[in-house]
């Protein structure tokens, strides 16, 4: 196994839903530990996502209507569409940060946001939700880092209070998840002093200190300035290939090609067509399809169609709204809703 895999290996879950350490703040006296052996135990899993029937309403507009997709374990999927079709309110929903109206998602088997008792489902308290979105993580097109947090403490910031991790565990595997996104040596950064590359890939490694079985990215590039996107895709890629899950929003179409799995095109709330990226990029059977490959091609749609920091608040969570990430399961009246 190689040590990317034993890196990203999901423990056992703990028990302990862990507040105690809510306040403590690393205290920076301690030597950093070396990088914990990687053990060769299983190799990791990438969670299986089933996404059924699903339907989502904001008041009169239907945003999503009738979504179908089976996301095999490991599997990378990278999913398109024009500005407003809804690929953000789908992976939203995925860790349920915006519960469906209809129809049902699931991670290996265990309905997001419900809990199924007989052939009935019953709405999970927000506790339960915190802990099912730990194996669900999400990357944003606008990082979302903690602005005084260091990069270590970015990453270490949820295992511990989500997980009750000990910090030297905690930031053992911040330092070997910071070595896999090469920033080894902005452990101490704050995101201030680092590029937007830079503060997206610390972003990424925060995101896989959960250990999480499935990894959303939204328009993880859009942000960035075009010298800085390949490294945050390589990072990605080598994700990739070590067996995560990945649901990935993106215009980066040769990334797509090269790195998906499957290939999903979203048009005005529906799956329009999905394949491997063969056959949905290189010989779409649509002309909404091509439509849309033909724009993004010639530069006619940007780089990113979402109006990044834009007022629309569906858009793109304002940082202090929905940061921490949805991996962290803190409290946010947001989260209720
Ligand atoms: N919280 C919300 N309240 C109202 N409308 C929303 C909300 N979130 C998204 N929308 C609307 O849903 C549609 C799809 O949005 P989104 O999922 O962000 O699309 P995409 O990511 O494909 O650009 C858009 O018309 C958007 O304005
Ligand atoms: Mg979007």
């Amino acid at each position: 196994m190689s040590p990317l895999s034993s890196l990203l290996r999901r423990s056992a879950p703990s028990d302990a839903e862990a507040s105690q350490v809510a306040s403590a703040r690393t205290d920076p006296s301690a030597e950093s530990p070396s990088a914990g052996s990687p053990s060769a135990e299983a190799p990791p899993r990438g969670g299986l996502v089933e996404i059924r029937g699903v339907h989502k309403s904001f008041g009169e507009l239907e945003v999503l209507r009738g979504i179908d997709l089976a996301i095999a374990p490991g599997e990378v999927t990278a999913v398109l569409g024009p500005s407003g079709s809804g690929k953000s309110t789908l992976l939203r929903a995925i860790n349920h940060l915006e519960p469906v109206s209809s129809g049902l998602i699931s991670v290996d088997g265990e309905v997001i946001g419900y809990r199924r008792i007989g052939d009935r489902l019953h709405e999970l308290r927000e506790p339960e939700v915190l802990r099912q979105r730990t194996a669900i993580g999400m990357v944003f097109q606008s990082f979302n880092l903690f602005a005084h947090m260091t990069a270590l403490e970015n990453i270490t910031e949820a295992p511990r209070r989500a997980l009750g991790a000990p910090r030297r565990e905690a930031e053992a595997h911040a330092r070997e998840l910071l070595a896999l996104v090469g920033l080894s040596e902005k452990a101490d950064a704050y995101p201030r002093q680092l590029s937007g590359g830079q503060q997206q890939r610390v972003a990424i490694a925060r995101a896989l200190a959960l250990r999480p079985k499935v990894l959303l990215f939204d328009e993880p590039t859009s942000a960035l300035d075009p010298e800085l996107v390949e490294e945050v895709l390589a990072v990605i890629r080598s994700l990739a290939r070590a067996g995560t899950t990945l649901v990935i929003v993106t215009h980066e179409i040769s990334f797509a090609r090269d790195v998906a799995d499957t290939v999903v095109f979203m048009d005005q709330g529906r799956i329009v067509e999905q394949g491997p990226p063969a056959k949905v990029i290189d010989a779409p059977a649509h002309e909404r399809t091509r439509t849309f490959l033909q724009r993004v091609r010639t530069g006619a749609a940007p780089a990113s169609e979402d109006p990044a920091g834009s007022a629309d608040p569906a858009a793109d969570p304002a940082p202090g709204a929905r940061t921490p990430p949805p991996t962290t399961p803190r409290t946010t009246p947001e989260d209720r809703s």
